[in-house]
């Protein structure tokens, strides 16, 4: 779960910029995967402004997500080498096909896909990690049968 201090250090950490709402909630999404709701209270009291005006906020911007991680984790490599070798088609085709964007979970809370930079397999590019299994030279067979072995 979220922790107060993570939280805390998030919203000071941000709270020099002008604008700080986006940085921040970008922040906390880039740290727990989803806005906890643990934080919408001190942001609240750090920005001045009232709940119903960050629940705007919230919904305006469909980025941000308010429930953590699926039970398993999708992390597909974007970065260059990756990239290189069809992995990015390939990951849209597979958001495509799930429904979903970056960082989304399917409805059943099975699956949340998130983008990873670099997972140190350039050799075998492109990469891509089920939970803790490394995936190399990835195609639409291994990422499926990956998926499947994990139930999803
Ligand atoms: Fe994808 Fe290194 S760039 S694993």
């Amino acid at each position: 779960g979220a922790t107060t201090e993570t939280i805390a250090g998030i919203i000071s950490a941000h709270a020099h910029l002008e604008g700080p709402l986006l940085p921040m909630l970008h922040a906390l999404q880039d740290e727990f995967g989803y806005v906890p709701a643990e934080a919408h209270a001190p942001l609240c009291k750090a920005l001045k402004i009232t709940a119903a005006e960050l629940k705007g906020v919230l919904s305006f911007y469909h980025d941000f997500k308010d429930r953590p991680h699926g039970r398993h984790v999708l992390k597909i490599c974007r970065a260059e080498a990756c990239q290189s070798v069809g992995g990015t088609a390939m990951a849209e085709h597979l958001l495509a096909k799930l429904g979903l964007d970056w960082h989304g979970t399917t409805p059943d809370g099975a699956l949340t896909v998130e983008p990873v930079y670099c997972l140190g397999m350039c050799a075998c590019a492109p990469a891509a990690m089920v939970d803790e299994t490394l995936i190399g030279r990835l195609d639409e067979s291994r990422l499926n049968k990956a998926l499947k072995s994990v139930g999803v």
